[in-house]
């Protein structure tokens, strides 16, 4: 999870709805069968793309909102970039063309009506929100696009980072190695919108192996339920609120892997993160308290206690200081109860990793 919010949203097409229970529907990300009840009564919202084209309007009404919307993008030029490091013109017109990607239907009704998915005024209402408020773009439209998946997200729930998607690569590295951990029981702590824990359900594969997702903020499990539906993983992921491994308590000693990307900002910092970050996503997904570490060395902790002998970990942090710190505690605290610990870098060859073994 970086501090600033770069977009990585590209368009992209689904194909028709899909019921299957099998992994091997990964990349065919629906079921047609109605969604079921989240755990909580919070109702997670459809992102633009997926909802129906019930609204017509006239193409010079849209070109209309489009050539009001570039303008303001333009008027922007480069100041939020020189205030906080957030987007500048190019960028923001580039989200505005996938924001028409997803509202309009394609191709037109004829030549003077198109079809779209959202009304004319609730695009002007969204480029305001985007521009004047900074709302993330992945609120606007309502998802991230993240490895080969497509996830629904709102407020209330982090936008998935791409450095996290290395995660997955370690345990698609550990577990193909060793078929024991594959088959076995695998936790992804504070899941946010679920990235991890359906793209470690999808390394698993059709074998025994599954996913406990846990998550303490009741919009994180809901939206995080949605998109374990849309992928047809209710099977393989199971999704429990509650606090870090109070969820757990059933687990002791049984884990064949845990990974997390906790919050982990030194709760100082938050003030001066990019507006799109600091005043609109969560600060229980941010806020790592005084020195960034209090969920990491909870979950060093945790992880002692609930991953059985040879079982895996991977824990995302903010960077070096707390990578070392990390090791400095499992190695002195928690002596004897890991082993093979290593730091791994992200995409930025910044030390972001904390991986290991349960001795
Ligand atoms: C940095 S976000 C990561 C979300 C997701 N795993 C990802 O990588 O996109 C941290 C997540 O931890 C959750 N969280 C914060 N405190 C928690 C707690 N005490 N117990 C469980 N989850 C918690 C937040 O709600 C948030 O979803």
């Amino acid at each position: 999870m970086k501090v600033t919010l770069t977009s990585v949203y590209s368009p992209y097409c689904f194909p028709t709805l899909l019921k299957s229970s099998s992994l091997s529907t990964l990349c065919r990300p629906f079921c047609s069968s109605a969604l079921p009840s989240p755990p909580t009564c919070v109702k997670p919202q459809v992102p633009i793309f997926l909802r129906p084209p019930i609204y017509s309007n006239k193409l010079c009404d849209l070109n209309k909102w489009h050539d009001w919307a570039k303008g303001v993008a333009f008027s922007i030029g480069s100041t939020f970039v020189h205030s906080d490091n957030g987007p500048d013109s190019s960028i923001l017109c580039r989200e505005l063309k996938w924001l028409m990607e997803d509202a309009v239907e394609v191709p037109s009704l004829d030549d003077e009506r198109v079809r779209m998915r959202i009304d004319i005024e609730e695009l002007y209402c969204l480029w305001k929100q985007r521009v004047h408020e900074r709302r993330p773009f992945q609120y606007v439209v309502g998802c991230e696009h993240w490895r080969d998946l497509v996830l629904s997200v709102q407020e209330g729930v982090l936008i998935p980072r791409p450095e996290t998607e290395l995660v997955v690569d370690f345990v698609s590295d550990v577990v193909s190695e060793n078929e024991e951990l594959k088959r076995g029981v695998w936790a992804d702590l504070g899941t946010g919108s679920g990235a991890l824990a359906i793209s470690i359900g999808g390394v698993l594969g059709s074998g025994g192996g599954r996913v406990i997702a846990t998550d303490l903020s009741p919009v994180a499990v809901a939206v995080a339920a949605y998109n374990v539906h849309r992928y047809c993983l209710q099977d393989k992921i199971e999704l429990r609120e509650g606090s870090w491994f109070e969820p757990l308590k059933d687990m002791e000693g049984k884990l064949a892997g845990l990974v997390s990307n906790p919050p982990y900002i030194p709760s100082k910092d938050i003030s001066g993160l990019q507006a799109e970050v600091g005043r609109h996503e969560p600060r229980l997904a941010l806020d790592g308290g005084i020195d960034g570490l209090h969920a990491l060395l909870h979950l060093c902790d945790g992880a002692a206690l609930l991953l059985k002998p040879g079982g895996f970990f991977a824990f995302e942090t903010n960077g070096e200081q707390q990578c070392k710190a990390l090791i400095d505690y499992m190695e002195n605290n928690r002596r004897g109860s890991f082993c093979n610990l290593e730091i791994r870098a992200d995409f930025a060859r910044i030390q972001r990793f904390v991986i290991g073994f349960r001795q």
